[in-house]
């Protein structure tokens, strides 16, 4: 008998239980679906404060990758092209262009509203083999004249922002040695804006570089800032790329760099921003950068899956830099990531093929890391 009331009472409270935990849910349900609704995307969050763009590259500019493509539509409002207009791939021999990618992504550009930016006219690398050949300045001169009065005129008025030079500066901030240097000295950049300005007057024009934190390299980007602003000529803004790592550079070095790019009157963009989780092989003591890593597990320690602890690292790593970003909105005029998501960044390939890295906001399935919701979260 004291069994029966024991399992009526027993059934009695799994009853009551059911029923408050069912309400209790339903209740939570309901209030959710009862919030103002917020701004949907890193765009919209952001509107107010600066770009966010993302490099495309060529499945999403021929529409071959649809859920990156919807992603770009919701979170992003700015695009550069990874690789398309790279000199190599734009002006593969003399007087012979191919525009057929480079209009298919500036025509994406303008269906999509995005402010859309042009990379890059004059680098070293990726640069088309006839061009080394080049004898002397005067024929230099004549060939920078057609690759950029060609383009940039091409697109005047769809183009909003062009990396005029990248990647001119060695680490000490002296000049590198390229056919450009070596043929012009230091004219090539006075050139490159001259003619990027005249054939866009209303164009954004950028001088583009990697490890601009670095006191050396920033002391020599300022130079070239100087140089072509005592010669009268446009140059609108310093991209910092921003290929980082969790731990570097510091909050600090970059606060230093964004004040010291304002002071020599230009504004900044981060143009090229993903952090990469993955151990450098120079960091190796004792290792030989040359050496083969391709295949070690050491080098790529997480094929499957990020652990939580360094998601989370990555989530706070981001969080900072973009508090820091905010502090300084009025210096900045955009943030892009260097790819859409994971899956498609340059670094799964760099320095060591075949890893599996995690630099970006959005994982390789195209879903919301909590990087992204930690980016989200400053706005919220
Ligand atoms: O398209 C070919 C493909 O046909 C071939 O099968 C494959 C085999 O390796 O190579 C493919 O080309 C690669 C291309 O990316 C497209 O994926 C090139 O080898 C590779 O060198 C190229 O790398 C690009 C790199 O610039 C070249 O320097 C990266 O995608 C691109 O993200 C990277 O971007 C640069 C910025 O322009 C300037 N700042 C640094 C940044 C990172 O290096």
């Amino acid at each position: 008998m004291v069994h029966i009331y024991r399992l009526l009472y027993a059934l009695f409270v799994l009853i009551l239980f059911t029923l408050f935990g069912c309400k209790e849910h339903d209740k939570k349900l309901t209030s959710e679906k009862e919030l103002p609704s917020k701004p949907i995307g890193l765009k919209q969050n952001y509107k107010d404060d600066f770009f966010i763009g993302a490099a495309v590259n060529d499945a999403l500019i021929e529409k071959r990758d649809s859920l990156g493509l919807e992603l770009l539509k919701t979170e992003f409002n700015s695009i550069t092209p990874e690789n398309i207009m790279k000199w190599m791939h734009i002006h593969p021999g003399k007087g012979v262009y191919d525009f057929s990618l480079p209009d298919a992504y500036v025509d994406l550009g303008e269906r999509y509203q995005l402010f859309t930016v042009g990379h890059t006219l004059v680098w070293h690398s990726q640069l088309a083999e006839w061009v080394t050949e080049v004898k002397d300045s005067t024929e230099l001169k004549e060939v920078m004249e057609d690759h950029i009065n060609t383009i940039v005129g091409r697109y005047k008025g769809k183009i909003d922002s062009w990396d005029v030079v990248n990647e001119a500066l060695k680490e000490d901030g002296s000049l590198r040695e390229s056919v450009f240097y070596e043929l012009a000295g230091e004219k090539y950049l006075e050139w490159a804006f001259e003619l990027a300005a005249e054939a866009d007057p209303e164009a954004q024009l950028t001088y583009n570089d990697y490890n601009l934190t670095n006191p050396e390299k920033r002391a020599g980007a300022i130079s070239i800032v100087k140089q072509l602003k005592d010669k009268g000529l446009k140059i609108d803004v310093v991209g910092m790329q921003g290929h980082w790592n969790l731990k570097g550079p510091s909050l600090e070095e970059i606060e230093e760099s964004i004040l010291a790019y304002h002071k020599a009157g230009v504004k900044v963009a981060i143009t090229e921003l993903d952090i990469t989780v993955l151990p450098y092989p120079w960091d190796l003591e004792g290792a030989e950068v040359s050496q083969n890593f391709e295949g070690s597990e050491f080098m790529n320690p997480y094929p499957e899956s990020l652990p939580d602890s360094v998601q989370r690292e990555l989530a706070d790593r981001y969080q900072s830099i973009f508090k820091l970003f905010l502090k300084h909105k009025d210096k900045i005029d955009r943030v892009t990531f260097w790819g859409i998501n994971d899956g498609s960044s340059w670094l799964n390939g760099w320095p060591i093929k075949n890893r599996t890295n995690y630099p970006l906001l959005f994982d390789r399935s195209y879903r919301p890391k909590d990087a992204y919701k930690s980016v989200l979260a400053l706005k919220n």
